[in-house]
């Protein structure tokens, strides 16, 4: 029987996504109005009755024909511009006469079985028996602009992806100046937000609280999504916890400037909306010319915030990641960097390699400082061709000589920028991003080139994709350090101008397309200063993203806890590095159990390391390799968290429940702590599990919980327990 998501009744439409539901309507003057977002319901007609109710108060003073005031309180589905609405419109056109009223009519209706692709932009993908996707297209009538909302619903979760194309039908140029990616109204007069705000070494905090009325905006105009806040929002019910409560997510499938902004009236409409920051956008549309919205998607959860979470792990890596990368394991991998910085050589390397194979990693990743006369930061990106007097040779041969150690081999780059002093900034200066008559502010000695200049990323192509031939490489570690300034393009006229930020981010995704083309087998693995530009446009293209820069054990407790919410494990660099603060210890247990919750890997000199550390290497390896699959396919559950808990823990639990792997970390040591019963989660209660010593039957295990206790004094201990169902 064919697949139906998506029921349509008298322009009345409703999309089942997994056990959710989302409904609009088209209202008998042609706008879209918004019914219904939550748990899965059957009714059609009846939806519309909820609008009807809610939205226009029964003052029998009012007059239907004064329709102005009520707009703004009203659902829309397609928020307009100066008609009255007020909160963020979901588009703004500036027209021939200078206006920007934009007021669009339902035009058409279509339904696609599957998920079509977006042009020039990453998204999430899906099978035709996987999904169902509505086009529904309105135009305004003065200005003969199009908007063609896509919406795909799931059939397996409780998501759907949303996007936008806008099309100037009319023979007028019009500038667009707002374009988003998701309108979604609730009636709710209690609601909280939670938001991933952060810096370098502190990326992604959790932090919730309630929606007081107003706007609140979360954003990047920084060029890239960046530290300072994750594209990424979730709006749950004031009771919302961990196992309980309705929760609503979203996540922008982007890299570049965005604002997510929730707006509530006095009259308790709420009103989300994600997409490109208005701000730092202008799009000038020829007639005939269209645009395309980056994609945004929306899950839904009836239990709780883990749920949600859940969903948007399974969302990003089964239709979203690179196809290649779904299921295969990912390597254990070494990273010279925080071992050697500059201060390499050929020798060194190699034996890094050595050690790194007789203790059983895969990979060894030869971070910043291989090309031009590149020795310090000050210098040389954009000179893409190896120092061959640092490293003894081509880069050819020192990929062989790694490889003849027995792992795989990966190099760093940071395509999108240049240095001041480098050859291709003496070449061509006009390649950076500036404006006339200001002076270039310079971060981390570097520039950001124009990627909105086709020949700009030709160059940077040919450059990265010869060292890639010629190594060979396994993997690619794909870094961008600083943000933009001065925002201009020498190849831009004027009134194009504002169409930079995201030019740029489309040269930015068509490099990482044609390197993923060319080399299909290469993994590529996101970086921004650490974790600073992990969102889901780079991982539609990166499976795995370098989390922070920070590898503090404790630290991590809260950055991977809070990337935790939209971000699968499986996305996660993870690394076990050396202590990073002398006013903190954690032992290298911890360090690696804390590691093992992501793609996980060193961040040290192995070379170096205490032999009875090094010891340990070995093992944990081994672990990984005989427990990753739980991190990179299972389903994942905080049971604590840090932020409120002395006792952090969090299990891996496999697809199918047959196992999972628990993982407890004592933070701070108390006198008075003894242990604890960890209560655990998602388990069948009629199951029975082995810790390796004892059987606990599941329904003890979710209900008076699993005895803990840290298994010696001492600040940051863990505990790693494998289960088995009986
Ligand atoms: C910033 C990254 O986050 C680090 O891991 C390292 O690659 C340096 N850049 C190199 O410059």
């Amino acid at each position: 029987m064919a697949m139906k998501l998506i029921h349509e009744n008298n322009l009345l439409f409703r999309l089942d996504a997994g056990e959710s539901s989302y409904a609009f309507q088209v209202t008998p003057d042609g706008r879209l109005q918004h019914l219904y977002w939550g748990g899965r319901v059957d009714a059609m007609e009846e939806l519309a009755r909820l609008n009807g109710k809610n939205s226009y108060p029964s003052e029998p003073s009012l007059d239907p024909q004064d329709n102005q005031c009520w707009r703004e309180h009203q659902l829309w589905e397609f928020a307009p511009e100066d008609i009255g609405v007020y909160a963020p419109a979901t588009a703004t056109v500036r027209n021939a006469w200078g206006n920007v009223v934009t007021d669009p009519r339902y035009v058409s209706h279509r339904l696609l079985p599957g998920k079509p692709a977006l042009a020039g932009l990453p998204a999430a993908y899906a099978e035709p028996q996987e999904a169902q996707t509505l086009e529904v297209t309105l135009e305004d009538p003065n200005t003969h602009v199009q908007f063609v909302l896509r919406y795909t619903a799931f059939q397996n979760l409780s998501a759907i992806a949303r996007s936008m194309v806008v099309v100037n039908r009319g023979d007028a140029p019009a500038e667009l100046l707002r374009a988003d990616s998701l309108t979604a109204d609730f009636w709710h007069e209690s609601l909280d937000v939670c938001f991933f705000d952060g810096f370098w070494g502190k990326e992604r905090c959790f932090h919730r609280e309630a929606l007081q009325g107003g706007r609140k905006t979360l954003e990047s105009t920084r060029g890239l999504s960046g530290h300072a806040m994750n594209p990424s929002v979730i709006l749950c019910d004031r009771t919302t916890t961990e196992e309980t409560g309705r929760a609503y997510g979203a996540l922008l499938v982007y890299s570049g400037n965005f604002a997510i902004e929730v707006d509530q009236s006095p009259l308790y409409r709420t009103r989300l909306s994600l997409g490109l920051h208005p701000q730092r956008f202008q799009w000038l549309l020829q007639p005939g010319e269209s645009f395309q919205t980056p994609e945004a998607l929306q899950a839904f959860s009836p239990n709780g915030l883990g749920t949600l979470s859940r969903t948007f792990h399974d969302l990003l890596r089964n239709h979203l990641i690179p196809r290649r990368w779904r299921d295969a394991p990912r390597p254990i991998l070494i990273n010279n960097w925080e071992a050697m910085h500059f201060d390499f050589s050929k020798e060194k390397l190699v034996n890094l390699a050595r050690t790194a194979k007789e203790n059983g990693v895969d990979l060894l990743v030869l971070d910043d400082g291989w090309f031009g006369k590149r020795n310090s930061d000050r210098c040389a990106l954009g000179d893409w061709t190896a120092n061959e007097k640092k490293i003894s040779g081509t880069m050819g041969e020192l990929a062989d000589a790694i490889r003849a150690q027995g792992v795989k081999f990966g190099l760093w780059f940071e395509p999108e920028m240049v240095s001041q002093d480098s050859d291709l900034f003496r070449k061509h200066p006009d390649w950076a991003i500036q404006v006339p008559n200001h002076s270039l502010s310079y971060h981390r000695f570097q520039y950001v080139l124009d990627f909105s200049r086709p020949e700009v990323v030709d160059y940077v192509y040919e450059k990265v994709a010869a060292i890639i031939q010629e190594a060979k490489l396994d993997y690619m570690k794909w870094d961008a350090n600083r943000e933009m300034t001065e925002v201009g393009s020498t190849a831009l006229p004027p009134e194009r101008q504002g169409e930079l930020p995201h030019r740029y981010v489309l040269g930015l995704y068509d490099l990482y397309q044609r390197l993923s083309h060319s080399f299909p087998n290469l993994l590529i693995e996101g970086c921004s200063a650490g974790g600073g530009r992990f969102d889901a446009g780079i991982l539609a293209f990166s499976p795995q993203f370098w989390t922070s820069d920070n590898s503090d054990a404790f630290n991590r407790l809260f950055i991977q806890y809070g990337t935790s919410f939209f971000y699968p494990c499986s996305a996660m660099g993870a690394h076990v590095a050396v202590n990073w603060f002398p006013q903190r210890y954690s032992p290298i247990e911890t360090r690696a159990a804390v590691a093992f919750a992501g793609t996980f890997g060193y961040e040290l000199d192995l070379n170096q390391m205490p032999p009875e550390e090094l010891n340990q290497v070995k093992a944990q390896c081994q672990f990984y390799r005989q427990h990753h699959h739980l991190v990179q396919n299972g389903d994942y559950y905080r049971l604590t968290s840090p932020y409120e808990d002395n006792v952090v823990a969090w299990m891996n639990l496999a697809k199918d429940k047959s196992e999972f792997l628990l993982t407890v970390v004592f933070v701070r040591w108390d006198a008075a702590f003894y242990g604890r019963n960890l209560r655990l989660a998602g388990l069948n209660p009629n199951d029975t599990y082995s810790d390796g010593t004892q059987s606990w039957p599941a329904s003890l295990l979710l209900q008076a919980g699993y005895p803990v206790s840290s298994p010696k004094n001492g600040d940051m201990i863990s505990l790693q327990i494998h289960f088995q169902k009986a």
